[in-house]
């Protein structure tokens, strides 16, 4: 497996609309599997392809794993919300494209998709609680949606002077990275 690229806010990749994923084949399987990775050893619970620069319908979800949990990773190619509930959460979100920053964003409570999985079968789950939130954060990647634009224009104002203070410092710490 191979860790691969991030691609950070405002980087244009994150703002195209995805191009539908071929079959699953070796190859694929093998994007996925880094995919995995690199969502693992950045921390994140989901992955989304245009964050690794594939402009591609294809994610990666572990919302399960933590120090306690071994994880059950969820691949998904060409992901499609087939139903939604009327009933909605607000929850913090964060993004590993959007690295450091974290918001409030509002979501359905559960959402059905349809998708197809790592073995190339077609599949259909009810994604319920942060499952839930995980699945319409990362498809929203697919479609050139960052959660920064669900939220306040002012809250989100706020948020990138913050990131773009933090990148300048970091810059500073670390001349030569
Ligand atoms: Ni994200």
């Amino acid at each position: 497996m191979a860790r691969l690229k991030l691609y950070e806010y405002p980087h244009p990749v994150l703002r195209q609309k995805a191009e539908k994923a071929g079959a699953v084949d070796k190859k694929m399987q093998k994007f996925l599997d880094d995919m995995l990775e690199t969502m693992y050893e950045d921390g994140g619970v989901g992955l989304a392809a245009p964050q690794v620069g594939v402009s591609e319908r294809i994610l990666v979800i572990d919302a399960e794993r933590d120090e306690n949990h071994p994880g059950n990773p969820i691949y998904m190619v060409n992901p499609e919300i087939v139903w939604k509930s009327e009933e909605k959460v607000v929850g913090e979100e964060g993004c590993l494209s959007v690295p450091g920053q974290k918001a409030e964003v509002e979501r359905y409570a559960s959402v059905r998709v349809h998708y197809t999985d790592y073995h190339g079968k077609e599949q259909e789950i009810l994604a319920e609680d942060f499952l839930a939130i995980v699945v319409q954060h990362e498809m929203d990647h697919l479609d050139g949606i960052l959660y920064i634009d669900r939220i306040s224009r002012l809250k989100r104002n706020m948020l990138i002077k913050k990131l773009e203070k933090e990148r300048k410092e970091k810059a500073v710490e670390q001349p030569h990275s």
